[in-house]
């Protein structure tokens, strides 16, 4: 299921993304704040477990969401910024990483690196900032999904409804947290009105 976020806050920053006149180093302070921003949505209905911790009035217990079971996979290299800003909320989560890179030709998404931890009964959070043909995402979903974690989460920046469609009709039982669904996917196959292509921006590499 796709939950476009609606809160004018992340609009906001969303749309500092879309500006050209955005450099590299804001681009990714703003991609750090959507992307934990994202994870607190995400994680709403997470329960906590109780722990036993030294506090100033002694020893007491409070609740903590269990960050050992969290697994961040970052898609190379667009959401490196977005596993940055999450993986420090959750210190003791595991982090993974997938290398895609879509043809240029073709626009299909090829996948270069794997470096995925073991996922059998952990919960699993995809973060890449675009969804165009849902390509990339599909393609991520299908390798995690053969190491049987118990529930998978995607965040994602913006997306396409055409890519986003794809997405649920191959993967129905993930749960897409999204800051911006734009209008359409243009004839080369980008987000239109979209923000370029979000690794380019964040490392200024131009195409
Ligand atoms: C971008 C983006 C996604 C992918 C989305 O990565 O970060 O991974 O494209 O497109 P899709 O939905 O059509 O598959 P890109 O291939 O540009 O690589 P990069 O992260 O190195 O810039």
């Amino acid at each position: 299921m796709t939950h476009e976020l609606s809160n004018p806050v992340i609009k906001t920053l969303l749309n500092h993304l879309r500006e050209t006149k955005t450099d590299a180093l804001r681009f990714r302070h703003i991609v750090h704040e959507l992307a934990r921003l994202l994870a607190y949505e995400a994680l709403k209905s997470e329960s906590l477990e109780e722990q036993m911790i030294t506090t100033w009035q002694g020893e007491q217990s409070f609740g903590f969401i269990k960050e050992e079971d969290l697994i961040f996979v970052s898609i190379l290299r667009a959401g490196l910024p977005m596993i940055e800003s999450v993986t420090a909320l959750f210190p003791k989560a595991s982090s993974g990483f997938l290398a895609m890179k879509r043809d240029e030709k073709t626009h299909q998404s090829v996948l270069y690196y794997d470096r995925i931890p073991k996922c059998k009964g952990k919960t699993v959070i995809i973060v890449d900032p675009m969804v165009a043909t849902g390509g990339s995402l599909c393609d991520a979903l299908s390798v995690i999904k053969a190491k049987s974690p118990k529930k998978i989460i995607s965040l994602n920046l913006i997306g396409s409804p055409e890519g986003i469609a794809v997405v649920e009709q191959k993967h129905p039982d993930i749960e897409m947290y999204i800051a911006q669904v734009d209008e359409k996917l243009n004839g080369n196959m980008f987000i239109y009105p979209g923000l370029g292509d979000a690794g380019d921006r964040s490392y200024n590499t131009p195409e």
